[in-house]
């Protein structure tokens, strides 16, 4: 594993380095593609190899025997998380955001609404949007440079005319590892307002030394029959676009409601997908993966101390994932004038802040998975850019 290597991604049909131009008008021949969420690192060594392998063989047919993919989550679930799943529990749907749209067309009804914690990772509410609920956006204050979250005024929001709640866990901005205390507060809130929480935890596995990440049944045992998880190799090992995630349900209720949807839809699994999860989810896996966190810990503390140096800038301090979340407002500056000096000037293509929903308005949201000389060179950039600031 070499994270330092600068792999050439251009013409690759990276969605990260060859929608950048038309999508933020940064050039990738002198730009920086730090906007969606996918790293420029190959994953581990036996994850390649498991591709090879089915490369080499040459047959494509459909996938049968899925004991050793459903072996490895219930073996990586227990030993990185302390969390026992049940295989028959495991749904494998194609990707997460698939994953939502159908526990939305499961577990709610035409016009309901569905609760989400803003700003929060944007496709949730293109998904609920589009299959014709109602996005409601319950907004994250932020505290000590932390986003906390505040039930009384969510609590004031509710009509009772809302079915679900999606939890992101660790956040995806800002990268909050929420404490036992926090999520237990998530399910009582839930049991309140007789909400499913599908907690979204796709990021649980890239948390930085420091912080604990607490999976919500390990958290709220008391809402087993309210909660849907969803996991997934795909953040943590680089492998996004096989498109594979799972949806974990062990009450039987909720299981056969969402068996329906799935089975209705005919979805059956991709069989890269799950030859590259189950490679992933091993001891070669873990020890990548650490590699990986200790890697990145360093380009964020370098991202920090850079960025946090510039007058009007400040990044909110990750616990967990690659997404440094960085607030513009105290530079004074519009909208349309701080993004024009990142895109224009310092030619980095970040995420919208507005994109993730309420409380985004004055954000950028910068992808730090990517050779340490990168990140180095952002800084830089992004020092020049507001220079007349100091
Ligand atoms: C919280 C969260 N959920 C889901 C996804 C995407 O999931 P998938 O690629 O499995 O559809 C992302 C991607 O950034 C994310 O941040």
């Amino acid at each position: 594993m070499n994270f330092d290597e600068e792999i050439n991604r251009v013409g690759t049909h990276s969605v990260k380095w060859d929608a950048m131009e038309a999508l933020y008008g940064v050039s990738p021949q002198d730009g920086l593609s730090m906007w969606v969420a996918d790293m420029d690192f190959r994953p581990p060594a036996c994850v390649q190899k498991a591709v090879e392998d089915m490369a080499a063989h040459g047959i494509y047919g459909y996938f049968g025997d899925d004991s050793a993919y459903l072996a490895a989550i219930q073996w990586w679930m227990k030993n990185r998380h302390g969390w026992d799943v049940d295989a028959e529990a495991i749904f494998t749907t194609h990707g997460l955001v698939n994953g939502t749209g159908l526990c939305v067309q499961a577990f709610s009804e035409l016009g309901d609404g569905v609760v989400l914690m803003t700003p929060v990772y944007h496709a949730f509410a293109r998904v609920i949007s589009a299959a014709g609920r109602k996005v409601v956006e319950c907004q994250l204050p932020v505290e000590d440079g932390r986003h906390v979250m505040d039930f009384a005024a969510w609590d004031d929001q509710m009509t009772g005319n809302e079915r679900m709640l999606i939890l992101c866990s660790p956040h995806n901005p800002g990268g909050q590892v929420w404490t036992a205390e926090e999520l237990r507060g998530v399910a009582d809130f839930a049991k309140r307002h007789d909400l499913i929480v599908i907690s979204d935890e796709i990021h649980h596995d890239l948390v930085f030394a420091g912080h604990k990440h607490t999976v919500m049944p390990l958290a709220a045992p008391d809402i087993a029959d309210r909660l849907v998880m969803m996991t997934a190799t795909t953040k943590t090992f680089n492998i996004a676009g096989s498109h594979t995630g799972n949806v974990i349900i062990h009450d039987p209720v909720l299981r056969a409601k969402f068996a329906a949807v799935m089975g209705g839809l005919g979805i059956s699994p991709n069989s890269f997908g799950l030859m590259m999860a189950t490679a992933a989810y091993s001891p070669e896996g873990a020890e990548w993966l650490d590699a990986l966190i200790a890697y990145l810990a360093e380009n964020k503390r370098i991202f920090d101390e850079g960025v946090n140096a510039i007058p009007g800038l400040s990044s909110m301090n990750m616990e967990a994932t690659y997404l440094a979340w960085v607030d513009f407002s105290g530079t004074g500056m519009t909208r349309d004038e701080f993004t024009a000096r990142v895109e224009k000037d310092a030619r980095i293509a970040a995420n919208h802040g507005p994109s993730f929903g309420k409380g985004g308005e004055s954000w950028m949201r910068f992808n730090l998975a990517t050779p340490r000389v990168r990140v180095v060179e952002a800084v830089a950039r992004l020092k020049a850019a507001f220079g007349d600031l100091q």
